[in-house]
């Protein structure tokens, strides 16, 4: 018996094969090092669901956490389906299933939100207590306002999760925070990277007077609050204007005029696109601010079309440094030896918080709690 929700099941889509068993993997880690899961000691029910786990784990070892993949089945006209085994019962299952929108395929993003969408209604047509969808990238993120005659997409993309059966989305540095209320029963668990990042920075680059933090625009300065606080840094925040004809351009871009010279410039953002955000604030505080070294940290490298050129050149011209991003957008590792490439695994957070909200605990703890 697992908690209130039933068994825990990790079922995988198209793309999601490799992210769900790296998240397996840590929840097994995890559960064989039953002290670095945070439990309130008091709470009984949320202790018992946890001895429960451990012990479906142990007991079964790989087969305590199932593993199920939820195959496309391609049609000649385009059409197709998602299939789960009918052998394996989801009935009353506390179920995370796992599809990446973005990965360095773009040709097919579209398509991987349609099986997404229709492999929700298998997984809850199979009757599974509660179905939690764990995307770290949410589709259609940056579409979260509506300007005229323009769809508010990333609220159409809520619509249909929770109306095809999703009860909960689990994700990472969404875009918009507002977008967690655009559902009418379903729920986000919305992780954050910046701890992974604060203790990278720490390690690798420096902190308070040795560093400047770097908000390239008005939305990055949202997030910066809480690494000026843990890094106690000086904060500078741009200003950008992107050009609204082509939405990829940027027309204005300026940094206050403050003086970086012998510190490390750090450019915090949530994602990165085709890097002129980056790139463009890299050269203005490396050419005009003095800084030292720039480095850029990104939580989404969706990185399309030339934007991997485009970092090796500012590298090689010598006013970039570095970039660190999380894993949360799918690339084939032999394609990534860049020296200036870093990326963090993120699969432990999501296995902490998977194993949260299976038991009962809390995910938002996890920021607090959990620094490793
Ligand atoms: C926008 O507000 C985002 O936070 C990023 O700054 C933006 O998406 C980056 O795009 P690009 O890399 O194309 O400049």
């Amino acid at each position: 018996m697992g908690s209130i929700h039933g068994s825990l099941k990790l079922i995988y889509g198209s793309s999601g094969e490799w992210r769900a068993k790296n998240v397996k993997k840590a929840i097994l880690d995890l559960c064989n090092n039953k002290d670095k899961i945070w439990v309130p000691e008091d709470d009984y029910a949320v202790v018992n669901n946890l001895e429960n786990l451990i012990e479906a784990i142990t007991n079964k070892g790989d087969e305590g956490l199932p593993l199920i993949e939820a195959k496309r089945i391609d049609f000649g006209d385009g059409e197709f389906k998602v299939a789960i085994d009918n052998r394996i019962s989801l009935r009353d299952s506390d179920v995370f299933y796992f599809l990446d929108i973005h990965t360095n395929d773009y040709s097919r993003l579209s398509k991987r939100v349609l099986e997404s969408q229709i492999g929700l209604d298998t997984i809850s047509g199979a009757k599974a207590s509660r179905v939690t969808y764990v995307v770290p990238l949410f589709p259609y993120a940056r579409q979260e306002r509506r300007t005229g005659h323009e769809p508010q997409s990333a609220r159409a993309m809520v619509r249909m999760y929770e109306t095809l059966g999703a009860d909960s989305i689990m994700t990472m540095d969404l875009h918009a925070p507002t977008i967690t209320g655009f559902g009418t029963c379903m729920d986000f668990e919305h992780l954050k990277i910046r701890e992974l990042f604060i203790d990278y920075i720490k390690k690798n680059i420096g902190e308070g007077d040795d560093i400047v933090l770097c908000a390239p625009d008005a939305g990055a300065g949202k997030i910066t609050g809480y690494y000026v606080r843990n890094l106690n840094c000086e904060l500078i925040t741009g200003f950008k204007r992107r050009n609204l004809s082509s939405i990829d351009e940027i027309d204005i871009f300026d940094l206050p005029n403050i003086d970086c010279s012998g510190k490390k410039a750090i450019i915090i953002d949530d994602l990165i696109s085709t890097g002129g955000t980056m790139l463009k604030a890299a050269k203005k505080l490396y050419m005009e601010r003095g800084a030292e070294q720039v480095f850029a940290f990104a939580t989404h490298p969706v990185m399309p079309g030339n934007a991997f050129n485009n970092f090796s050149n500012a590298y090689s011209e010598g006013y970039f440094h570095g970039l660190v991003v999380g894993d949360t957008v799918y690339r084939d590792p032999v394609g990534l030896k860049y020296k200036w490439f870093t990326t963090i695994d993120t699969s432990k957070r999501f296995a902490q918080a998977i194993i949260q909200k299976h038991i009962g605990g809390s995910v938002e703890l996890l920021h607090y709690k959990d620094r490793t």
